[in-house]
């Protein structure tokens, strides 16, 4: 081998060796919320946070109990899942989703739902040349999996207008972060008979399916969407919103068997594995549908305070018929709208965050305490 020929040429060797793959992946844009924490934390009230959408309400105690009576754990779990666990996923599948077609042989956890979107067109095998499509409003991580894959990542607006050639991945999101807008069973339907007819994968991230408020999201794997097979469907879904379970990383992704089959191969071989007392609390988690209902009705209540206080001092909220979060704007820059509410002690994300579109609104998580949110209301109010 020449070392003059380029494309063999050595590893650079420390630090240039470490950058080669992060070069890849956009700025992250977190840091430059940093000076609006600083003046938002200078309230003599203290900082209400509601930039992230990150569960503040404990852990249930069913769930605790299960992690805990299983913490004897000193044998490696398997990446597949206990069998309890991959029944217990497809039971909620099929009564919470609708989805009859759903089968243990069909689902897969995953070490929370992040890892998968960043890594599934990797461990898919797409790359150079291959293009992964997702919403032109949208967490940041579909672009972020297309990128670790050297794949061509692609905003769209309608999928159906996207240009078939090479494409590869296409990802839904609904409910949607950052705009909370849910897709109807008759858009989802036409979607699924698209990318089938084009043989182009469709993974739905259904992470906030059961946080629906003025609208009743449905599922990818829903028959009256998808029909009689899950073919070339993947849905992916997690327990750290509708279980406050953020901290335990509880996901899973379930659909067309040979794609789970596949995926299962590489993921032993990398080492993917959910902790053994992670699956228990899964198990327990998934199984009960009391907890989902008390938080929700946690949720709705702070979600209406912030609402009407958003209204009243001159925002307006478009779609947010579901998720965690209000998605607002008084028709200027989002970084004005950011400056504004930060001088009143409360911290929002700027909607450019997820992509240019949102450069105008803000988004405003209603994951606070009620202590907090009573503040961000009265602050709001005066
Ligand atoms: C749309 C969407 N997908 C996936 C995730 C990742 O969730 P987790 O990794 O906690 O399962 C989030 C988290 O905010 C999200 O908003």
């Amino acid at each position: 081998m020449s070392t003059n020929d380029s494309t063999h040429a050595p590893l650079p060797t420390g630090s240039g060796a470490a950058r080669r793959v992060s070069q890849l992946l956009p700025v992250f844009p977190w840091d430059r919320l940093e000076p609006y924490k600083a003046t938002a934390a200078a309230h003599p009230d203290g900082i209400v946070d509601l930039s992230v959408g990150t569960p503040v309400d404990p852990v249930p105690e069913l769930i605790r109990k299960a992690l805990a009576a299983a913490s004897d754990a000193p044998g490696y779990p398997t990446v597949w899942g206990t069998p309890e666990l991959r029944g217990a996923i497809a039971d909620w599948l099929r009564r919470r989703l609708g989805a009859t077609g759903a089968d243990p042989s069909g689902v897969l956890p995953t070490v929370g739902s992040k890892e998968l979107v960043a890594w599934l067109p990797t461990q898919l095998g797409l790359g150079p040349g291959d293009r992964v499509a997702f919403p032109r409003l949208a967490y940041p991580t579909y672009e972020v999996g297309a990128r670790l894959a050297r794949a061509e990542p692609v905003a769209y607006d309608d999928p159906m207008e996207l240009d078939p050639a090479g494409l590869r991945l296409l990802w839904l999101n609904s409910p949607s972060n950052p705009t909370g807008r849910v897709l109807t069973p008759e858009e989802l339907r036409r979607t699924v008979a698209w990318a089938r007819e084009h043989g182009v994968l469709l993974v739905s991230d259904e992470c906030y399916l059961e946080l629906g408020w003025d609208a009743d999201p449905v599922s990818v794997l829903h028959p009256e969407v998808c029909g009689d097979s899950h073919d070339g469907l993947l849905a992916v879904h997690s327990l750290s919103k509708r279980s406050n379970l953020a901290g335990y990383r509880a996901s899973f992704v379930a659909g067309d068997r040979a794609l789970v089959q596949e995926l299962l191969q590489v993921r032993k071989h990398s080492g993917m594995i959910v902790p053994a007392p992670v699956q228990a609390a899964t198990v327990a988690a998934l199984s009960d549908d009391a907890h989902v209902a008390e938080q929700r009705e946690r949720y709705a209540r702070r979600r209406t305070a912030l609402r009407e206080a958003l209204e009243a001092y001159g925002f307006r909220i478009e779609h947010s018929e579901a998720s965690l979060y209000l998605w607002a704007t008084r028709d200027e820059p989002c970084w004005e709208t950011v400056a504004e509410l930060a001088g009143l002690g409360v911290l929002v994300a700027p909607g450019d965050f997820y992509g240019e579109a949102g450069e105008r609104f803000v988004r405003v998580a209603f994951t606070a305490t009620d202590e907090r949110v009573d503040a961000a209301v009265r602050r709001l109010g005066s």
